[in-house]
């Protein structure tokens, strides 16, 4: 394994498993976002240094959310604002270690002063990690890099220890959404959570996963249809 392959930790020198993330640094961000970034983000982010599974994620936020959410590579936020706008009583945490996406959910949510999203701008795993058992009521992996070449697929976030630490986390009847418009992965993630005794799946008919559920929130990302097929919308529930 060379130093590249390496996923180095945000809260110490251990390293964690294979980085599953492309860029995280972008055009440079403007004076306006540099501040925003420097004086609000710290507010909304998640210190995890105390915790390795142990962290309520309720006790993050100051309203005592009905529900915990969690969204794992937000890109631009516009899923992430969205969900967090319908649902002021829920908790939303998002990750996502590019720093363009990290500046545009700050920005969205200092401008709309929201409350109720949590941030950390790195690895969602790191989080996951320091989280309690049964702790989070929705997961959403929605258009993940797809990693489509086959020496790469060790680099899907979808892998069985990954989905053994979603089934930690989630509480029993939580809910994990992915969503891809690469065809091949679509198939391996269904069968990873086919394969796992935590999780069934919830469609019934082709249009389950052919038409976006009704709560879905369309993104910029989505739109460019970078994928070899249509969207495909995997809703699986923890048993
Ligand atoms: C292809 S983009 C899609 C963005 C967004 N979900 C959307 O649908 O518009 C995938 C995003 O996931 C992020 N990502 C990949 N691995 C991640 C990880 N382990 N933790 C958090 N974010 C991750 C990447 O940085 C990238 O921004």
């Amino acid at each position: 394994m060379t130093g590249e392959d390496k996923h180095k930790k945000s809260n110490g020198s251990e390293f964690g498993p294979l980085r599953t993330f492309g860029r995280t640094g972008g055009r440079p961000l403007s004076a306006r976002q540099q501040k925003l970034m420097d004086e609000e983000l710290p507010k909304y982010a998640i210190d995890t240094k105390d915790h390795k599974a142990n962290l309520a994620p309720d006790t993050l936020f100051t309203h005592s959310p009905r529900e915990v959410w969690f969204e794992i590579g937000f890109g631009g936020a516009e899923h992430l604002i969205g969900q967090a706008q319908k649902h002021p009583d829920f908790g939303i945490i998002g990750c996502e270690p590019f720093l363009e996406g990290v500046a545009k959910a700050v920005t969205q949510i200092w401008e709309n002063k929201i409350k109720n999203i949590r941030l950390h701008a790195d690895d969602a795993r790191d989080i996951l990690d320091a989280l309690s058992d049964n702790s989070l009521d929705r997961v959403f992996i929605m258009f993940p890099d797809p990693w489509h070449k086959a020496k790469h697929h060790k680099r899907r976030l979808i892998q069985v220890e990954f989905l053994q630490t979603l089934a930690r986390v989630l509480k029993k009847g939580g809910q994990v959404r992915f969503a891809t418009d690469w065809a091949n992965y679509a198939d391996w993630a269904l069968e990873k959570f086919e394969a796992s005794d935590d999780f069934e799946w919830t469609a019934n008919q082709a249009d389950d996963w052919r038409i976006p559920p009704e709560d879905h929130i369309t993104t910029r990302y989505q739109m460019k249809g970078l994928g070899d097929c249509k969207p495909v919308f995997l809703d699986f529930v923890k048993v």
